[in-house]
């Protein structure tokens, strides 16, 4: 059976990417994950035995420690989850995030080079258009704006990979996101972090007037999405995996509280009456909006399930794991959560 790195599969999207094709008993896989906060091999405790499943912590950003596992390994084909891929950490300290985002995929492009690889997918996002305010949803060739330095960080990378695929010709395809939530999602982001808080009798922060716009992805989608573009994505093109309904971050925190009220017997008002306006994010993107019409006609590939039910799934795994939530959110997430809720942008607005 041929063997297909992966890397960053101990994060969110990565571990349910591994897990859809350990299942699939389509190829070995070699997770490839440095165990950042974000990285928890704990993701994929349900398949860390399988045969066709081995783990090697170890940076993409290291040549030679990617170089040895290359050649040790010889997968046929790389899919690069592995990122720093928080917007406000990026604000916070734009380093990590050239140093993985760019550098990383510099030093994977190499080996997949080099290696011969019939097959390299990065793992890019819809904010590297920026914002879509205004727009017509963006279209795969669209021009990258991006706004934030992790947004911008992630379109080097693109052009990178494009660069490398004109270049030395290597088969190369994109897929770009729009805003992924479900099990699994460190409580850093919107939907986890407000299930987290209301659980946990905190405040339910948003910034600004919570009127932008997401296009939300439901993860298990997405990686179904990713599975079809490494099996028949054509070389070289670009692929956006979206929904086409948008809903402001007031709704999206307004109908977590009423099924959060539902699924864990708690008073939906009450729980509304904890939002709280704060201050913006620099920069905040207004809109994200995505065109994945290529996707649908090229790859049949459509989300499955309707926002209001994976939200219901969404909400009830992080009921049912709440050990795992107070695992990954002890230690450095108190820091990070008090730099951005306390200090960086914590004036309460209304
Ligand atoms: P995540 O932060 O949950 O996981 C990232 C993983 O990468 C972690 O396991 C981490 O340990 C690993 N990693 C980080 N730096 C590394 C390094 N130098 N070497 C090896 N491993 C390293 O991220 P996610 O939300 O699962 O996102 C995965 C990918 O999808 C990223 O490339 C991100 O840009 C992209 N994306 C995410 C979203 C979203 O909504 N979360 C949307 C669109 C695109
Ligand atoms: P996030 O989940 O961080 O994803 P991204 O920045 O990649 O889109 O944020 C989603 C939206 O929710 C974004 O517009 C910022 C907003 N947001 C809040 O209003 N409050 C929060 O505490 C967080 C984390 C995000």
């Amino acid at each position: 059976m041929k063997t297909l790195l992966v890397t960053g599969g101990c994060g969110f999207i990565g571990s349910h990417f591994v897990r859809l094709v350990i299942q699939k008993k389509a190829w070995r896989v070699i997770n490839l994950d440095k165990l950042t906060y974000a990285g928890n091999p704990e993701n994929l405790d349900d398949i860390k035995n399988n045969s066709r499943y081995a783990f090697a912590r170890g940076d993409i950003t290291d040549p030679s420690f990617v170089g040895e596992l290359f050649q040790k390994e010889k997968p046929w084909a790389v899919v690069n989850f592995a990122a720093e891929s928080h917007v406000d950490r990026s604000i916070i300290d734009a380093s990590p995030f050239l140093q993985t985002n760019v550098s990383g995929v510099q030093v994977l492009l190499d080996a997949a080079r080099q290696h011969q690889v019939e097959r390299f997918l990065q793992v890019s996002t819809d904010e590297i258009y920026g914002d879509a305010d205004g727009k017509e949803p963006f279209q795969e060739e669209d021009p990258l704006k991006p706004s934030s330095p992790y947004a911008a960080s992630k379109a080097a990378a693109d052009l990178l990979c494009l660069a490398y695929r004109r270049t030395y010709e290597l088969p190369l395809v994109i897929t770009r996101s729009s805003n992924n939530y479900g099990p699994f999602q460190f409580p850093e982001k919107l939907v986890p972090l407000v299930i987290r808080n209301a659980l946990n009798g905190d405040d339910l922060p948003v910034y600004g007037d919570g009127m932008q716009r997401r296009d939300w992805l439901y993860v298990e989608d997405n990686v179904r999405g990713i599975f079809k573009v490494m099996e028949r994505g054509r070389i070289g093109s670009t692929y956006n995996l979206g929904t086409g309904e948008e809903r402001t971050n007031l709704d999206v925190v307004q109908v977590l509280c009423d099924v959060i009220a539902q699924e864990a017997n708690l008073d939906s008002a009450a729980l509304r009456r904890r939002i709280r306006f704060i201050a913006d994010r620099p920069g905040h993107d207004r809109r994200y909006a995505l065109n994945f019409a290529r996707a649908r006609q090229e790859l049949q590939w459509s989300p499955q399930l309707s926002f209001e039910a994976a939200l219901r799934r969404t909400v009830c795994w992080y009921l049912d794991n709440q050990e795992w939530v107070k695992r990954v959110t002890s230690g450095e997430y108190l820091d990070y959560y008090k730099a951005v809720y306390t200090h960086t942008w914590g004036r309460a607005r209304r």
